[in-house]
């Protein structure tokens, strides 16, 4: 989108205005921090698009009755709130469901934007509101620096219809694209925080050439069975937090993707879903890249993986410097893998020479519960093995004593520190 040309000609007692309301703006900033419907009151009387304020969606004719499309009226309170020269408030009033079809809140603006979600909004449970052109987006965000996304309120993607309709769910139906219900592209500043997000159309928040991004304090659910409904994905963004998030979902917990780069995550609850996953990197021949992770105080309840690095054979580049600490792992399917031999395509991906390199990976102070005995499962390339690998005070049990644990490995170079259980790779397989 090109850059909104916004002219503004000061005047004196313009300025003095702006600088009274700056005041008044500091006092706003607190009472939408969790909600009250005086927020909304003083909004009404303070808001204009030159002077920062709070910008409700009522006032931009949303009905609120989550039946009629309120996406106009947030685009419009959006457009008045970036255009703001002070930092400004979207606000989402309490109490209501705001039904939205597609809607993109763009930037560059002209200060920084809080959309403060006390209310709900609802997708439309309507498939055909989106066109075959983009069936990947629900709420997008692109191009803001120093956004804010909280309120204590809700984000409710309506996904059944579409999880009805997903080939995974139902094989008659062609395989086809699904939204994912908040997008932030090219975002920087950025803060998502105190919020509910459920039943996403497919995933439910994409972090993408985001830098400086902070998740806080999310609750994110879906049915265990929903399909694909990653709960957080990153790709290409750096410097990320995430931290304190509750995340229960029918596929990964988190998916890290190519291009992430220092990643902090920590207490963050996971399951049911797929765990925490780095990856799949490296399809189709791609060149990755990944670095600095960190994930931390993560906890794993029922979840079919719990830390694990997938790439493809024939992929190049890396993924190095990870550590996965601090994690308690419930009835984990595979509590630690790495699989440089991962293949999900319906024909058997064949045998290549390259790889992703994996490299410098600690997993530390892991404690629980498999359903497998696979508890720790290194499968590495032969051409390009996994290296630096530290298996650090580890203590993996079967399920209700169904047995002993075991850990294979092949082609990793991989040292043990302290106590790890089970003896990592003594099995043959
Ligand atoms: C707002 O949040 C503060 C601190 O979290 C809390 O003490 C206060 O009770 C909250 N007020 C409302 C109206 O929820
Ligand atoms: C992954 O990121 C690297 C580095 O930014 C880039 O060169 C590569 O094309 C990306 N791979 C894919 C599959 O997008
Ligand atoms: C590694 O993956 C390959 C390909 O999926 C599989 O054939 C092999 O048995 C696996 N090795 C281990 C040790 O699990």
């Amino acid at each position: 989108m090109a850059p909104r040309k916004v002219h503004l000609v000061f005047s004196a007692p313009l300025l003095a205005l702006l600088f009274l309301s700056s005041a008044l703006m500091a006092g706003l900033a607190a009472a939408t921090s969790n909600g009250t419907s005086a927020d909304d009151a003083r909004g009404r009387s303070l808001a204009s698009p030159s002077q920062g304020g709070v910008f409700s969606l009522d006032r931009y004719g949303a009905r609120g009755d989550g039946r009629h499309d309120d996406a106009e009226a947030l685009a419009k309170a959006w457009e008045a709130a970036c255009a703001s020269p002070r930092p400004a408030v979207v606000l989402v009033p309490g109490g209501k469901r705001y039904l939205l079809k597609v809607v993109r809140l763009s930037g560059p603006c002209k200060s920084g934007v809080t959309l403060a979600v006390k209310g709900t909004l609802v997708a439309s449970p309507n498939r055909a509101d989106w066109s075959d052109k983009d069936r990947r987006h629900w709420i997008v965000f692109r191009g803001v620096d120093e956004l804010t996304v909280n309120g204590g309120g809700a984000v409710d993607g309506n996904g059944e219809t579409w999880w009805k309709h997903s080939c995974k769910i139902n094989k008659a139906m062609p395989c086809k694209e699904a939204p994912t219900a908040l997008s932030f592209h090219f975002c920087t500043n950025l803060k998502v925080e105190g919020l509910k997000v459920m039943n996403s159309q497919q995933i439910h928040m994409s972090i993408e050439d985001c830098t400086n991004v902070q998740l806080r304090g999310l609750s994110i659910t879906a049915s265990g069975t929903s399909p694909n409904t990653d709960g957080i994905h990153i790709t290409r963004s750096k410097d990320v937090q995430v931290t304190n998030c509750k995340i229960r979902t029918g596929d990964d917990c988190m998916s890290i993707e190519n291009g992430t780069h220092n990643l902090h995550v920590s207490k963050v609850v996971c399951g049911p879903g797929h765990g925490i996953s780095i990856g799949s990197l490296g399809d189709d021949n791609s060149r990755a890249e990944v670095s600095g992770i960190t994930i931390d105080a993560v906890q794993l309840y029922g979840t079919t993986n719990g830390a694990r690095i997938k790439t493809y054979q024939g992929g190049s580049g890396y993924a190095k410097d990870i550590t996965f600490q601090n994690m308690i792992m419930d009835n984990v399917k595979n509590p630690i893998i790495i699989d440089q031999n991962y293949c999900d395509k319906a024909k058997p991906c064949k045998a290549q020479e390259s790889a992703v390199e994996v490299s410098n990976v600690v997993f530390k102070n892991i404690r629980g519960t498999t359903i497998t005995k696979d508890a720790i499962k290194l499968n590495c390339s032969r051409n390009v093995p996994c290296h630096g690998i530290t298996l650090q005070n580890i203590d993996l049990k079967m399920e209700a004593g169904d047995g002993a644990a075991e850990s294979t490995c092949q082609n990793a170079k991989w040292r043990k520190v302290g106590t790890v259980l089970p003896q990592p790779c003594t099995s043959k397989n």
